[in-house]
């Protein structure tokens, strides 16, 4: 039976917004998400995360679910507005303690804890002096993260700067789908930007201060196929690719914009607002490279603009966010980084699935699909390890249901279920499947879910 190494890290991941909830407790002050959620019309079922899964109110719950689980690592992020509420100058004593209390809940029960310092929740003063657009707001960036760094760095040694760049900007400033809600491509591409110099800056302080420990970025990613092997498709794919993956991983591991595409915008009238020394700042040596991962696509040429390619449905299962089910793309992604970047060891920072999941009427949540995701996903994973491929650990999407951005409650991530009436926690049978993973080190596990459930309600 093949295993993951005795060191890897198996973690859960979540992010302050979703999950905290406590949105007006102990001087935290409003982020664009607060804002795009109260603007009517932005979020499915007028959903907020005012009180998401109150996260805030329940760290004791929390940590004790996650020592329970056997995880041994955390990704979580920090909140830039509980930290600073107008995003600068002063900084809220309230929101420190809260993360420390957080950080040493974890230490204590052996949890390595993992922080990311920007999961898209800026603080709305800054988004009125022109939020990510400006430039300026990538220098209080890095005053912040020198504010968490020493606050916490004597305890956290393992950082992500900034989750998803790509959604952040392209989806926050060109389809609007996200806060703050823009829809124009020259900004995104300058937002893509000033988030890189965010990132570089943070890791400049985080060198400069001689903190202890490991600092990289985490990305949005999947594969790209060509749907035919014309040069138009392939092309249309790898511009995707470009567009998605290279647009930011280049930059900071290679110290350049990918060249096919920067002469594709500028040929469109888009430049990305690069000034001297942006490039080497911005490829200040990380420690890894965080891989989100969900789906992967077939791509053919398009009309739509500037990119000219469109998605292509393959038929293959679904999630319930509508992506399909690709794990080979996760291998082939993996593969593929490895050959650009044979220097950087990897850490899956985020992979999971929305699934319908339902309470049954003995409390269980029968989650099959969920665990079948995960469990082949692992096994490429796993497959891309045996294969050379330096993955260093892995954090599933979600630890429990919460906040899902523009769908509200609605998809559900957790392998611990969230009752959104009274915020009760229960295990879904993927839980119990994760434990059995995280404790073996495989994925072969045969588990009987009604003699461990039954187990559990006697620990209770
Ligand atoms: C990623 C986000 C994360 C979560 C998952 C489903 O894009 O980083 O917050 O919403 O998708």
């Amino acid at each position: 039976m093949k295993n993951f190494p005795d060191d890897f890290i198996w973690g859960t991941a979540t992010s302050a917004y979703q999950i905290e909830g406590a949105s007006r407790e102990d001087g935290r002050g409003d982020s664009i998400w607060d804002r795009f959620c109260h603007t009517h019309g932005n979020i499915h079922n007028q959903d907020t995360g005012d009180r998401a899964c109150e996260h805030y109110y329940r760290l004791e719950e929390d940590l004790n679910i996650l020592e329970d689980l056997g995880v041994n690592a955390y990704r979580f992020s920090v909140s830039w507005p509980r930290i600073q509420p107008v995003g600068r100058g002063h900084v809220n004593g309230r929101g420190i303690d809260f993360y420390q209390r957080l950080v040493d809940g974890l230490l204590s029960r052996n949890i390595t804890p993992t922080a990311t310092l920007y999961h898209w929740d800026l603080p709305v003063a800054l988004q009125l002096e022109g939020g990510w657009n400006s430039r300026n707001t990538a220098s209080y960036f890095a005053e912040y993260a020198d504010e968490v760094f020493r606050s916490l760095g004597d305890r956290v040694h393992s950082w992500i700067t900034i989750n998803e760049p790509w959604v952040a900007s392209f989806m926050g400033h060109w389809t609007g789908q996200h806060a703050p809600g823009l829809q124009n491509f020259q900004i995104a591409l300058n937002v893509a930007h000033h988030l890189l110099l965010a990132h570089g800056k943070a890791v400049e302080v985080f060198r400069s201060g001689n903190h202890k420990g490991d600092i990289g970025i985490t990305c949005d990613m999947s594969s790209y196929y060509p749907v035919s092997e014309s040069i138009e498709d392939r092309e249309a794919a790898l511009r995707l690719d470009e567009h998605k993956v290279k647009w930011f991983t280049h930059p900071v591991l290679k110290g350049q914009y990918p060249e096919g595409l920067l002469s594709w915008y500028s040929e469109k009238g888009y430049e990305p607002p690069v000034q001297d020394g942006d490039m080497e700042l911005i490829s200040g040596k990380v420690d890894f490279l965080g891989i989100n991962y969900y789906s992967s696509f077939d791509i053919k040429k398009g009309e739509n603009q500037p990119l000219e390619a469109d998605f292509v449905p393959t038929g293959r299962d679904k999630t319930a966010m509508g992506w399909e089910i690709r794990p080979e793309g996760l291998y082939d992604l993996l593969i593929s980084l490895q050959k650009q970047f044979p220097e950087t060891p990897f850490l899956i920072t985020e992979n999971g699935a929305a699934c319908n999941d339902e309470v049954d009427e003995d409390g269980r949540v029968r989650d099959n699909e969920r665990i079948d995701y995960l469990k082949s996903h692992f096994e490429m994973a796993l497959k891309a390890i045996e294969d050379g491929v330096p993955l260093k650990g892995y954090f599933i999407w979600s630890l429990m249901d919460n906040f899902e951005w523009a769908y509200g409650y609605e998809k559900r991530f957790g392998i611990i279920h969230v009752d959104f009436s009274n915020l009760k926690r229960t295990w879904k049978d993927s839980a119990a499947w994760c434990y059995q993973v995280f404790e073996s080190g495989h994925t072969d596990v045969s588990l009987d879910f009604d003699s461990f459930f039954d187990e559990e309600d006697e620990d209770d």
